[in-house]
């Protein structure tokens, strides 16, 4: 039986929804994958880090968050105030990383990855910040380190659209991507498509509490760029930065655009799109580009864009996400599924979890 020793940094929607699952999946995952996880330490901004060498009891640490007590009311855990001072004195072999990190500087999660990555520990992370603007490098240290650095909640939530590119579909060659990466844009853009506004569009996207009150993140397409930003490093091995995002959000979007659109039997969806071009700004093949005779960019655009219905974007409606990977063999692949929720979010890094353990 495989053991593994696993630190949780992010105790909220995510990682509460892990926890809990790992415990009471115990025994299946025992039987199914001969894995047996034991959480050694979990923390969060207000309480810091709790450790216990023999594992902590997680039935224990949800009853102390839901009835808003301190962590470290938890029985016989020694407690640093300081997460990172936690993380490094404590270790284990996997870090998840569940905190809620800014797209603004990626931390708190980049430290915390960084550190337990020069610590050989692998990484499952749920957090688009750290793996946006330092994806690439992050990947080159795990791979120095010879531990893997896993983000499927990151793009599409737990929809497997990483492992299945990764995984799935090795041994292809990837030259281009294209897919709706943010439920919120396209429920209200579904909404639009019946004949309202933008404004009342966003309403009642408010109202069903799938748009936030500042919705400017995911209407405006920073999400968006971060999606785009991680699937540029993840799947073509590139660094962007999030001003090589062409970007256009939808607040500018009229009724009347809608109806066009619609009147040529087209509908207008917002897409995150990454390339390959020559200099010429001719496509080229995934071989041409990595063999590095041609020298070659990375195209990245965020923006709305008017797809015949035969494409199967057009047909992507409310809050579901897609993506549709194209190969040098001539070879489309689309993946469709949610995109947001704490059961998603949660499943991704289990399954992360799981592929890590699976190749111990
Ligand atoms: N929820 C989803 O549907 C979903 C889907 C895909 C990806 N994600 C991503 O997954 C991550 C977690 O999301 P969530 O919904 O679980 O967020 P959340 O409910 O806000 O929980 C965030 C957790 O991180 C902790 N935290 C914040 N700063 C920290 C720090 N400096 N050190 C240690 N812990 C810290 C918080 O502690 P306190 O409670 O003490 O503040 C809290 O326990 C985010 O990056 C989010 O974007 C979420």
């Amino acid at each position: 039986m495989k053991q593994l020793r696993l630190a949780l940094l992010g105790f909220g929607t995510v990682g509460q929804w892990l926890a809990e699952t790992l415990h009471t999946q115990q025994a299946w995952l025992q039987q199914e994958f001969n894995v047996v996880v034991t959480l050694i330490s979990v923390a969060t901004a207000h309480n810091g880090l709790i450790y216990r060498d023999d594992g902590l009891d997680i039935p224990t640490l949800l009853d102390l968050v839901a009835t808003r007590q301190p962590l470290n009311a938890h029985p016989r855990v020694t407690h640093w105030t300081n997460v990172l001072e936690g993380l490094q004195a404590t270790g284990g072999d996997i870090l998840a990383e569940a905190t809620g990190a800014t797209l603004r500087n990626g931390e708190p999660g980049l430290s915390y990855i960084r550190t337990a990555l020069a610590q050989g520990m692998h990484v499952v992370t749920s957090s688009k910040g750290p793996m946006a603007l330092a994806g690439l490098d992050l990947l080159s240290l795990a791979r120095a380190q010879s531990v893997q650095l896993r983000m499927e909640s990151t793009v599409m939530s737990g929809t497997p659209v990483l492992s299945t590119i990764r995984e799935g579909m090795a041994g292809t060659r990837i030259r281009a991507i294209r897919g709706i990466l943010n439920g919120t844009v396209n429920y209200i853009l579904s909404t639009m498509a019946m004949g309202h506004d933008y404004a009342e569009g966003l309403a009642e996207a408010q109202a069903q509490g799938y748009a936030e009150a500042d919705p400017s993140d995911d209407v405006e397409g920073d999400d968006t760029v971060a999606k785009t930003l991680i699937l540029a490093a993840a799947v073509f091995g590139r660094a962007l930065t999030p001003e090589q995002v062409v970007r256009h959000g939808i607040t500018t979007l009229s009724r009347e655009q809608m109806q066009q659109a619609d009147a040529l039997g087209k509908r207008i969806k917002h897409v995150a799109s990454l390339r390959l071009l020559s200099m010429d700004g001719t496509e080229v093949s995934r071989e041409t580009a990595d063999s590095g005779i041609v020298p070659t960019l990375l195209e990245a655009r965020v923006e709305p864009i008017a797809f015949p219905l035969s494409d199967p974007l057009a047909r992507i409606d409310g809050l579901l996400n897609a993506i549709v990977i194209q190969t040098d063999t001539p070879q489309q692949v689309t993946v469709i599924g949610p995109g947001a929720g704490r059961f998603q979010a949660g499943q991704g890094m289990l399954a992360d979890l799981i592929a890590i353990a699976k190749s111990q």
